[in-house]
């Protein structure tokens, strides 16, 4: 039996669907519920829905074997695990953003202002400018920082674009790419062997690309978005 945790919101959708795809068929899992553990024996896996920066953390102390999260979320967690596939969907990007005309305006301090929250994608880009910052943490709606003026810039997931717009902002620096990503226990990887290996060959089989098997850590990725 594998435990999955899937991420709740706009990835939990496509992810069961990617499961469908390829032959697992995960019955009975209510998207829009209050439930939050779901066994289906049928397919051998029990599928956890939670919040999706909490993927990293319940994979990489085991208590899921997979899990499905945003790589946003994986730069900014420095989570020791695997990530062998990239499953394709949910591309999006992380970027600075601003108001429209305003987007190299500084505050009269030396710092600028950031709202995210992206703390440390936010800290580790703007360090590697050598860019001093102030970083305010929110933990959503980031769009209104800048309205009212909380921030001067914000640093956010920015899918279709209009979020922004509607809030006249522009986009002003990306930071990275983002699209939702398989990762599995070290452990799990060692001693269910088969049932992992298994899943990974099923779901690469649906169309999405692969990537190494090797551990991922968030400082190395940013680094290495840093010098795009
Ligand atoms: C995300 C992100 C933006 C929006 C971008 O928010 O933080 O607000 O989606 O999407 P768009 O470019 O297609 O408009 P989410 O819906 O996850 O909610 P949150 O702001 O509460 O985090």
């Amino acid at each position: 039996m594998l435990t999955i945790a899937l991420s709740k919101g706009k990835l939990l959708d496509p992810s069961l669907e990617v499961f469908r795809k390829a032959g697992y068929s995960p019955a009975g899992v209510i998207t829009d519920g209050r439930r939050l553990v779901f066994p289906c024996p049928e397919i051998g896996i029990t599928f956890l829905i939670v919040r999706p920066t909490d993927v990293p953390t319940y994979v990489e102390y085991g208590a899921a074997d997979v899990g499905i999260c945003g790589k946003d979320v994986l730069l900014e967690h420095d989570s020791d695990v695997y990530e062998p596939l990239d499953l394709g969907f949910g591309a999006c990007r992380i970027a600075v953003a601003a108001l429209r005309g305003l987007g190299s305006r500084n505050r009269l301090s030396s710092k600028i202002r950031v709202a995210t929250k992206y703390p440390n994608i936010t800290e580790q880009y703007f360090n590697q400018r050598g860019v001093p910052v102030e970083l305010i943490k929110l933990y959503g709606s980031i769009e209104l920082a800048p309205i009212v003026g909380l921030a001067d810039r914000i640093v956010d997931l920015v899918e279709t674009g209009s979020t922004l717009k509607a809030h006249d902002l522009v986009e002003v620096e990306l930071i990275a790419r983002s699209t939702a990503r398989l990762i599995v226990n070290r452990a799990s990887l060692k001693l269910k062997h088969p049932a992992v290996t298994d899943l990974i060959r099923k779901l690469r089989g649906v169309g999405v690309s692969s990537r190494s098997a090797a551990p991922r850590r968030a400082t190395r990725i940013v680094k290495r978005a840093g010098k795009r």
